[in-house]
Order: C-alpha cells, then structure tokens, then sequence
C-alpha cells in the first residue's frame, strides 16, 4: 500500500502585536503574505518579494526580520512585532513621532519597513552592536556615536524609492535622541528616589 502523502498545510498560531492568532497556513506560505493576506494586517508591505527592499521588515523576537523571506511556520510561538503593534494605543511610538515631524517619508510605502527597522537599529546600538562603518569594533569601546553615516549603514537594507532618505535619517538620529534624553531622565529619577529612600 502506497504511504499516505504528506500534508502540505498545518494549523499555526502566530504571535502579533500581543494577540493570537491561529490559522491554518500552506507550508510554503510567507510570513508576510499570512499577514496581509490571511490576517489583514497590511500595514507591512510587499515590495520587491524576494529580501531585496526592507518594506516588509518586521520585528520578530525584537530582531529586524525580512518578512517575505521568513516561512510563517518558522514564526510560529515567536513574538512578532508589525507596525500596527508599535504605538502605544493613541500615542505614537517616538520613532513614529518622528518620521511625521522631520517629514521622514512622501509616498509612506516603505515608511512602515523603515520604521520596524529603526525600532531594530535603536536596540541593536544601545546592545553595542557595530556596524560595517563603525571604527572601533572592540566591546569595551561600548556602542559607537549615531553619526549620520552609521545610522545610513544601518538602515541601508531599507530603500524608499521616493528618495526620502535625508529625513528619515534625521528621524532616526531625533528619535535616538529622544530614547537618550529618556532613559537619563528616568535615571535621574531613580537616583533621585534612592536618594530619598536614604535619606
Ligand atoms: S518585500 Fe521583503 S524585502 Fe522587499
Ligand atoms: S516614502 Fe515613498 S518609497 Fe519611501
């Protein structure tokens, strides 16, 4: 008797944005196309389909994460972050924030790509991560200055056909900006709170 065939679909849960979702998926079927295309969920978009444009970067485990590459089998039980998932209801993530206010976009097509990707390259330079233009590649150099260049360097993996690449720079240089004055703000309240504990 001949083996029975293989089933080419399974049952998947993937985690979005805080929720699950549970979907019965073909194998073969991309990450990007469940989301979009089973999920609604078309905020990340397909451009060139084959891992060459950035506009489909998501976040999976809080790693930049080329969603038309990536099998949604293989996503299944990791935490996925899309760009409907970055603002925290009404507010606007800072990066976000800051793309709208440096005009960090025209046409927005690649915006939600770039934005995922800014979120990736703000926790990769504050974890010490070198990039290919950063000098000093030893770990006690600590992460390098964001220059202009390093965060180009960065982002390059995310093309904007409209050519807004001066002002997105700029947003991701002001929303690290804003991420530094935070955390030195937070910092000094804790010190100040200690301070009031001793005393
Ligand atoms: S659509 Fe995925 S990299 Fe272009
Ligand atoms: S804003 Fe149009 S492709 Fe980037």
């Amino acid at each position: 008797m001949a083996p029975a065939p293989l089933s080419t679909h399974s049952a998947i849960t993937l985690h979005i944005n805080g929720e699950k979702y549970t979907l019965p998926v073909d194998h073969r079927t991309t990450l990007l196309d469940a989301l979009r295309e089973r999920l609604d969920l078309t905020g990340t978009k397909k451009g060139c389909d084959q891992g060459q444009c950035g506009a489909c970067t998501v976040l999976v485990d809080g790693r930049r994460t080329v969603s038309c590459l990536q099998l949604a089998v293989a996503a299944e039980g990791r935490e996925i972050t899309t760009v409907e998932g970055v603002a925290e209801g009404d507010e606007l993530h800072p990066v976000q924030q800051a793309f709208l206010d440096l005009d960090g976009f025209q046409c927005g097509y690649c915006t939600p790509g770039q934005i995922c990707s800014a979120l990736g390259v703000l926790e990769e330079h504050a974890a010490g991560w070198p990039s290919a233009v950063t000098d000093d590649v030893r770990p006690e150099a600590g992460p390098p200055p964001l220059t202009p260049e390093e965060i180009r360097e960065r982002m390059s993996g995310n093309l904007c056909r409209c050519g807004a690449y001066v002002s997105i720079v700029r947003a991701v240089a002001a929303a690290a900006e804003s991420a530094d004055a935070a955390a030195q703000d937070s910092h000094s309240h804790d010190s100040h709170d200690t301070k009031e504990q001793v005393a």
